[in-house]
């Protein structure tokens, strides 16, 4: 049975990515902080299906956390085959005013842990010839965001890194697809500031239907998915406009 491992499982998007490929069979490695959420899940997982949950609890934000997950996981045999690249997290404010440890663990969960499971755990998808990756970007990768720079420009890293992998992998078998969720019902608005707008409210699409898309697209090997209309609208209508003049209309939207 093939194996997927997910970061950022323990809520939001990547539980509900967890629940998809657990219930098409696969075995899955649940990664995140809360180690209690995960154990919980992973214990409902095994016992609505008939699969194997596993959970390593683990903060991406620390430089020796790819290398610590990678002796867990020969510690409990465990080859994956999909990587779910999907811990992360936001912080909305003027960057010279954002606590800088916050700003610092955000690429290293964002975009460090992100590349460095990706470095991991693909040479051994290559060699079999089969597997793939799924990252989860963002909506917001499609242009600079004033008020939340760091966030933004970690997304456009996912995009790009995403999409030049996935030239990279042509004829391997090996498949990198990007999710890019707008506005979604998790923990994420809360925790990054982003909730307390009137425009993140409305446009929130349910955690359950953008994972669905997410899982829907990884399937099919497309290369980026962007998951309701509105989305698909905005990131069409950013790519006709001047970045001079979308990051103006960010910077209005996104007051901090
Ligand atoms: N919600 C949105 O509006 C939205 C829009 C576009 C993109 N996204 C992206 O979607 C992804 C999932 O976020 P979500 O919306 O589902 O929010 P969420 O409910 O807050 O989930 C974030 C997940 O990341 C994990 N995480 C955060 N910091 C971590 C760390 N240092 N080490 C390990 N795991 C960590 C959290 O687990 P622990 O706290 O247990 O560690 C949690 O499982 C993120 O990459 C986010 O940028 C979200």
């Amino acid at each position: 049975m093939p194996t997927t491992l997910i970061t950022g499982a323990s809520s939001g998007i990547g539980l509900e990515l967890a629940k998809l490929f657990a219930a098409d069979g696969e075995n899955v490695v649940l990664v995140a902080r809360s180690e209690g959420k995960l154990e919980e899940l992973a214990r409902q997982l095994r016992s609505t299906y008939p699969i194997e949950a596993t959970a390593i609890p683990s903060d991406l934000s620390r430089s020796t956390a790819v290398e610590e997950l990678r002796s867990e996981l020969s510690r409990h045999s465990l080859r994956i085959d999909t990587l779910v690249n999907n811990a992360g997290f936001g912080a909305l404010g003027k960057f010279a005013e954002l606590d800088a440890d916050r700003q610092r663990n955000m690429l290293m969960v964002n975009v460090v842990a992100l590349t460095g499971l990706t470095r991991q755990l693909l040479p051994g998808m290559i060699e079999r010839g089969s597997g793939g990756i799924l990252n989860v970007g963002s909506t917001a990768a499609y242009q600079a965001g004033p008020n939340m720079s760091v966030y933004y420009a970690t997304k456009a890293y996912v995009l790009s890194f995403t999409e030049g992998l996935r030239e990279e992998l042509a004829g391997t078998g090996v498949s990198a697809t990007v999710l890019a969720p707008g506005p979604t019902e998790t923990g994420f608005g809360a925790d990054s500031g982003m909730g307390k707008f009137s425009f993140f409210q409305k446009a929130a699409m349910s955690a359950r239907a953008v994972a669905k898309a997410g899982y829907a697209g990884y399937r099919k090997n497309e290369d980026v998915v962007i998951p309701g209309w509105r989305n698909r609208l905005m990131t069409t209508g950013v790519g006709f406009l001047p970045r001079v003049a979308t990051r103006k209309i960010v910077a209005k939207i996104q007051d901090a």
